[in-house]
């Protein structure tokens, strides 16, 4: 006899065997004519499978009458055609209890919580439907991501958590150290970090992408997933001080080049998510969000607008309609604005590009006109920003003065810059807020709703 999961118990085919389920009772409910109807469900999809255990079992009233919310069983038993709405029930030859939970004190027991509640109860909210659906999504997504990439024949790179360089230049980082901290040497009235662990300020990384460059620049393309930080203290729905980005870099490849691959890789997760978790995405459209399902059919169908930030600056100064923040040429987009553009003005993902050098970083490649640089940001409806990138600047001597214009220190950036000396290609790449994506796929309000321990300014108790 195998253990199978609930998934598989649920299917036609397996009607007729003999089987092993192990989970967790989402309910009980006992039967007049002496046998007792638990819903057990595993983790394995949405659905929990029916099992009919009959008074006969040797435990049935001193263990399974008393089986409440939560409680782990395993389960023997023959899988057989259900007369109900499933397609199958399993018929209980045993059943084993493995661990108890009291109803008094089970958290779980009361059927509803807000989701403000659950974010307490990190450690079980696992087990409600929406964040197992948000689980399995996000799993979904990033096999996705991982197809896609391999695929095409991308080579896929770690890149260093740790690291000394600020990628962003915005300053959000979080300090590695080893130093005493309630004593720590000094030079000059100032911390010596020289006699930190690694002889230098060393921080988490905001972006791997310096180092997917050197990759890129060497192997042609790459992509890099891993978790990222930042030091921001903003409490939005969208921002989380540590998340997942996966980063794709490519050599010989142009702004256009990357627009190209930012559409077919969003279009293909939101396909794959489509087909891989139709009960789960029913679920989101069902409870979270009503036009999710219908959101992610047009997009995958049509093609995303692409618009000159200059342009999108007009189009926000002349719709007529009043933002809490005022639209200047050359100051940066706030969210209102991204949601107008992407939700009401076009209607669907917006790519706007060519942004203004003084508001993006260092390694963005200078246009001609020397005012613009050629960035690129993915809007979508609800979330606003979901992948920013660019084309990076190739040419060493634009790059060095661009530094020096940000107020870095080229020599601190040898080893970047030497990318440039020795076999300059035109390169390019982005990054994908993992739970930007998941966020949008599933229409869950809340960033911090859609990874399983979220990481906010104040919290970090899981
Ligand atoms: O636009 P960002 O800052 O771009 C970079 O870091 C580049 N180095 C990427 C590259 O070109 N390789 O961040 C990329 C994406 C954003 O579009 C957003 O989806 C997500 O990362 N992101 C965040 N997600 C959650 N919480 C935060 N605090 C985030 N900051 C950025
Ligand atoms: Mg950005």
């Amino acid at each position: 006899m195998s253990v199978i999961s609930v998934l598989a118990a649920r299917r036609a085919e397996s009607i007729g065997n003999h089987v092993s389920i192990q989970g967790w009772i989402r309910t009980r409910r006992d039967s007049k004519g002496g046998f007792s109807f638990l819903e057990v469900n595993d983790g394995s999809c949405m659905g929990n499978i029916q099992v009919i255990a009959d008074q006969s079992l040797e435990n049935y009233e001193d263990e399974i009458k008393k089986l409440t919310a939560g409680c782990s069983v395993t389960v023997v038993g023959e899988v057989k055609e259900s007369q109900g709405k499933q397609a199958t029930e399993v018929h209980a030859a045993s059943v084993a209890v493995h661990g108890w939970a009291d109803p008094e004190e089970f958290p779980l027991q009361k059927k509803r919580h807000s989701f403000e509640k659950l974010r307490e109860w990190a450690h079980l909210r696992p087990r409600t439907n929406t964040f197992g659906a948000v689980a399995r999504v996000r799993n979904c997504i990033c096999r996705s991501i991982h197809n896609f990439y391999q695929e095409r024949d991308f080579l896929y790179v770690h890149t260093p958590i740790i690291t000394a360089s600020d990628c962003e230049g915005a300053g959000e980082l979080f300090r590695v150290t080893t130093l005493d901290m309630e004593d720590p040497p000094r030079q000059n009235g100032r911390i010596d970090y020289a006699l930190d662990f690694f002889d230098r300020p060393s921080f988490l990384t905001v972006s791997g992408q310096l180092e997917a460059e050197i990759y890129a620049t060497a192997l042609g393309k790459v992509y890099t997933f891993g978790p990222t930080f930042r030091a921001e203290n903003s409490n939005t729905s969208r921002h989380l001080a540590e998340f997942w980005m996966v980063e794709p870099e490519v050599a010989f490849c142009d702004l256009d080049g990357n627009m190209d691959l930012a559409e077919s890789f969003l279009k293909r997760i939101f396909r794959d998510v489509l087909e891989q978790c139709p009960e789960d995405m029913q679920f989101f459209n069902d409870r979270i969000e009503k036009t999710t399902i219908e959101t992610l059919t047009a997009i995958v169908d049509s093609d995303f607008e692409r618009v000159p930030y200059t342009e999108a600056i007009d189009i926000l100064e002349q719709c007529g309609k009043q933002f809490d923040f005022p639209v200047t040429w050359g100051s940066d987009l706030q969210s209102e604005h991204e949601r107008f553009l992407t939700e009401e003005h076009f209607g669907k993902p917006v790519i706007l590009f060519d942004y203004p050098r003084t508001i993006k970083p260092f390694y963005m490649r200078v246009n001609d006109d020397e005012k613009t640089v050629r960035a690129m940001d993915v809007l979508v409806p609800k979330v606003g920003e979901i992948i920013g990138g660019s084309q990076r600047e190739e040419r060493l001597d634009v790059l060095e003065s661009r530094m020096v214009e940000q107020e870095l220190q080229p020599e601190e950036y040898w080893w970047y810059l030497d990318l440039r000396r020795f076999g300059t290609t035109p390169h390019a790449g982005f990054g994908l807020g993992l739970e930007r994506a998941v966020q949008f796929v599933t229409g869950m309000a809340n960033i911090r709703d859609v990874i399983p321990f979220p990481r906010t300014p104040g919290n970090a108790e899981f």
